[in-house]
Formats: C-alpha cells, sequence, structure tokens
C-alpha cells in the first residue's frame, strides 16, 4: 500500500542519502564576556552612599538629614533608597498615600525619593543616569545593612559604627570597597574622641583599604530631640542648636562639608538660611551660649 506519507518518506530518505549532500556545518559557539565588575566606574553624578553591614546604627537618619542639608544649601538631590523606603519616606514627611516617587523642597532645594534595589540601582547611577526621575545635581543612596552596601565604586562611602560587633562588620564590608571610593568612618553614640580616633585607625589596619579613608572626628551623640525630630518626620535641621543636638547637628554639618565638595569643588557649603533655623535661639539662656 503507498499512502501519500510512504511517498514523502521515499522522497526524504532518497534526499538524504544522496551522496553529494553537504554534512552539516556546526556554527562555533563565540565566547561573550561575562559583564565584568568594574572596579574604576564613576557614577554618572556625584554620589553619597550611607552604608553599613548593621541595622540601626543611623543610616537612614544621617542619610536623609544629608540629602535636606544639600536641598537647604540650593541643591536638587536624588535620594535613591535601596532598603525598604518607609523609614526613608517618613523622616521626610511623605506619606504612605504619596506617590512612589514622592518630592519634597527645603528651602531652596528639593529631594526626589526614589525605592530601586540592586541592578535597577546600579543602572541609574553608573548606566542610564536618573534622568527619568528628573534632573538632580547630586544622589544620596540610603542602603540596608548588606555587605554589599560597601562595593560601589567611585562614591563618597558614609559608614557609621556603634561598636566593636559593627566594626567587624565593617571592616570586612570595607574589604570590598573599591580603591576610587572615599571612606568616611562616623562613630555614633558617646565614646571619647581619643578612644574612637583608635578605633578608627583599627578599621583602617584591619581593613586592609588601598582607597583614601577619613573618619569624622566626634562622635554623633543620641539625642531625645533628634530621634523625636526624626519619627515625626521634621527635619532636624530646625531644632534648636544647643546641647547635644547641637553636637549632632555639627556632625552632620561637616559630613555635608564633605559631600558638597566633591559636588561644588570651587565654593564652600552655603550656610542654613533662615528657613531652616525654625527655633529661636535666646543668648544667655539656651545653654552654648
Ligand atoms: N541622634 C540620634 N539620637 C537618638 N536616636 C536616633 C538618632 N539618630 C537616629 N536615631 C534613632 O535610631 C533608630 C535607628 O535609626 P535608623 O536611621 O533607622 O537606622 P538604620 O537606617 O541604620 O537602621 C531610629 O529610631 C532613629 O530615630
Ligand atoms: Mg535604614
Amino acid at each position: 500500500m503507498s499512502s501519500t506519507n510512504d511517498r514523502h518518506m521515499t522522497r526524504t530518505n532518497a534526499g538524504l542519502s544522496r551522496p553529494s549532500a553537504t554534512p552539516p556545518r556546526a556554527v562555533p559557539t563565540l565566547t561573550v564576556q561575562a559583564e565584568v565588575a568594574h572596579d574604576a566606574a564613576v557614577p554618572r553624578l556625584p554620589t553619597t552612599v550611607v552604608s553599613s553591614w548593621k541595622g540601626g546604627v543611623w543610616k537612614t537618619a544621617i542619610s536623609a538629614s544629608i540629602a535636606e542639608r544639600l536641598a537647604f544649601a540650593g541643591l536638587d538631590v536624588l535620594y535613591l533608597v535601596t532598603d525598604d523606603q518607609l523609614d526613608a519616606r517618613r523622616r521626610l514627611g511623605i506619606s504612605e498615600s504619596d506617590p512612589d516617587v514622592a518630592r519634597v523642597q527645603r528651602g531652596p532645594g528639593s529631594i526626589t525619593v526614589v525605592g530601586l534595589a540592586g541592578a535597577h540601582a546600579v543602572d541609574v547611577l553608573y548606566r542610564s543616569g536618573p534622568g527619568r526621575f528628573g534632573r538632580f545635581d547630586a544622589v544620596v543612596v540610603d542602603t540596608p545593612p548588606v555587605k554589599k552596601g560597601g562595593c560601589l565604586p567611585g562614591v563618597l562611602l558614609i559608614a557609621p559604627t556603634d561598636g566593636d560587633d559593627a566594626s567587624a562588620n565593617l571592616i570586612r564590608m570595607l574589604r570590598a570597597t573599591p580603591a576610587n571610593t572615599e571612606i568616611v568612618l562616623v562613630r555614633i553614640d558617646a565614646v571619647p574622641k581619643r578612644e574612637w580616633a583608635q578605633d578608627a585607625a583599627v578599621i583602617h589596619d584591619a581593613s586592609n583599604q588601598a582607597g583614601p579613608l577619613a573618619y569624622l572626628s566626634d562622635p554623633l551623640p543620641r539625642t531625645d530631640e533628634v530621634r523625636e525630630a526624626l519619627n515625626r518626620g521634621q527635619s532636624v535641621w530646625t531644632l534648636a542648636r544647643r546641647g547635644a543636638t547641637r553636637e549632632f547637628l555639627q556632625g552632620l554639618e561637616s559630613l555635608a562639608g564633605v559631600v558638597w565638595a566633591r559636588i561644588r569643588p570651587d565654593t564652600a557649603l552655603p550656610p542654613l538660611g533662615a528657613n531652616a533655623a525654625a527655633a529661636v535661639h535666646i543668648r544667655g539662656w539656651d545653654d552654648d551660649a
């Protein structure tokens, strides 16, 4: 019996057995280089990362306050949150019902809060740039407590620590920090200045950091006023500048000064305008007079 199928098979077989048929040629696999980590990469905008491999060391408090200080100085800041955004948004008085990309004014400048993790954050920082979120003068990055928070190249890395455990993790984090990243260590909570200077030297030696490393000379003090302001979404820069709160603000002012020098190297950080200082200072009555 000869069906259409049989006839087809015969034809095909005849074709395959043709002695002149050229054998199939294998196309060789070409190698594509894996994307290499660029230890020498530089972000598209001046970038400050606040990171430490520990939670509760005031990373969000410091990063939000620096973003605010830069805005008060007239800059438009992209505040890139690679952690859960809620804390950062609350600090800046942004409510849950506000848009995902929220913008707040601080004096003549602004802060735009964007939550992006991992490769998306890297894309905005090093490849596509932040254009789709607006035009910015600088980026401040708030990170979760992960080791890789210290891995970004070409940035200013502000690394807070609150003691030995945190410092042990910090050392491991800094070992992976590229040499073209500038590091500033920050000690939070009260310890004597000299003890902190020694700790900073130990952290530096143990981390084998090839790149530049500095430390904020005075530890940032704990204050109820600062904690309460942060919790109600009030800018710390509007607090009365006295006692431990003043010391805290002086520390942040110094950090903001280092950040500013990378963004506008030719000018000094403009002093806070009256709009930032809501509180009245009474000389002779406030305790720093
Ligand atoms: N100077 C300060 N004095 C007192 N409490 C503070 C101070 N700075 C931050 N805090 C509080 O410490 C807690 C942890 O701060 P946070 O910035 O969320 O840390 P992280 O982002 O590292 O987890 C928050 O409740 C915050 O309000
Ligand atoms: Mg945080």
